[in-house]
């Protein structure tokens, strides 16, 4: 089984063909994600929110991404691990948001993503491209800057916005990124973009014209129920599965039915 890299996806445009990408943040989910076939497994840092239960992204730092980069990439063999780079892990300076690059790389991640763009996320992007360390770029609405955009708003819906963002994507291939996530663009403009770019477009919330698509694993098994964004399809009800589970271990335990025979240790005849 061939790992997925760069060239497998950047060969996907090319042979007009679609990729899947999902978020995971532990060793077993990422090893079923494995298993099923999705092509990106991103350590989002939507895990501020849907793991650890922070309000926003912002509120998660290096330290944290890179336990959970370690989790997933224990648990993948096929998949492209993907670590979303935090909120203010590679702003300061090019230099410390190499190193923090760099934490992630030695922490299991093929390659990472960093929202935004601008003179100093291209100047950055240039960087990592020199070094070997492949990076996803991240523009439209880019929930780091959530303080500032002042809520989950679509981006690029006007013809000067979309030009705008073709703009930012265009800079952001000449430095060097090989995919490009679009979140919460309108699809035909999302559609406009990915087809003036040779690089890839992973749509969240973009539409189905994107070269591949990411959405947060929780959202698409039912999981997380703080929200659910427009765009994200649920695929199971995984809230229903585990509260079942618990109602019916709870009920074993105090009605004497957990543990049976099978499940103790008995002395030696
Ligand atoms: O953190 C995240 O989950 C993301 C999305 C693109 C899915 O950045």
């Amino acid at each position: 089984m061939k790992k997925v890299n760069t060239k497998y996806i950047r060969e996907t445009k090319l042979q007009g063909k679609k990729f899947s990408a999902l978020t995971a943040y532990d060793f077993s989910t990422a090893q079923i994600l494995d298993e099923a076939g999705i092509d990106i497994i991103l350590v989002g840092d939507s895990l501020a929110m849907v793991a650890l239960g922070y309000e926003n992204t912002n509120s998660i730092g290096m330290d944290e991404m890179k336990i959970f980069t370690k989790a997933v990439a224990k648990g993948v063999s096929r998949a492209m691990v993907v670590c979303d780079m935090p909120f203010m892990s590679y702003h300061s300076d090019i230099s410390t948001a190499i190193t923090n690059i760099g934490e992630a790389i030695k922490a299991g991640a093929n390659a990472v993503k960093i929202e935004g763009s601008g003179e100093y996320i291209y100047s950055l992007v240039k960087r990592c491209t020199e070094f070997g360390i492949p990076v996803i770029s991240h523009i439209g609405f880019t929930p780091q800057a959530i303080n500032a955009i002042g809520g989950r708003y679509i981006q690029g819906k006007t013809f000067d916005a979309t030009q705008e963002l073709l703009a930012q994507a265009k800079k952001l291939e000449e430095a060097g990124a090989f995919a490009i996530v679009l979140e919460m663009v309108p699809e035909e403009n999302a559609k406009y973009i990915t087809e003036n770019l040779s690089i890839p477009t992973i749509s969240c919330g973009a539409g189905k014209f994107c070269d591949g698509q990411v959405l947060v694993c929780d959202d698409v098994f039912g999981k997380f129920n703080r929200f659910k964004p427009k765009f994200a399809r649920r695929y199971g009800d995984m809230r229903k599965l585990i509260y079942d589970c618990a109602q019916q271990y709870d009920n074993d335990v105090k009605t004497g039915n957990f543990p049976n025979d099978d499940e103790v240790f008995h002395t030696d005849k």
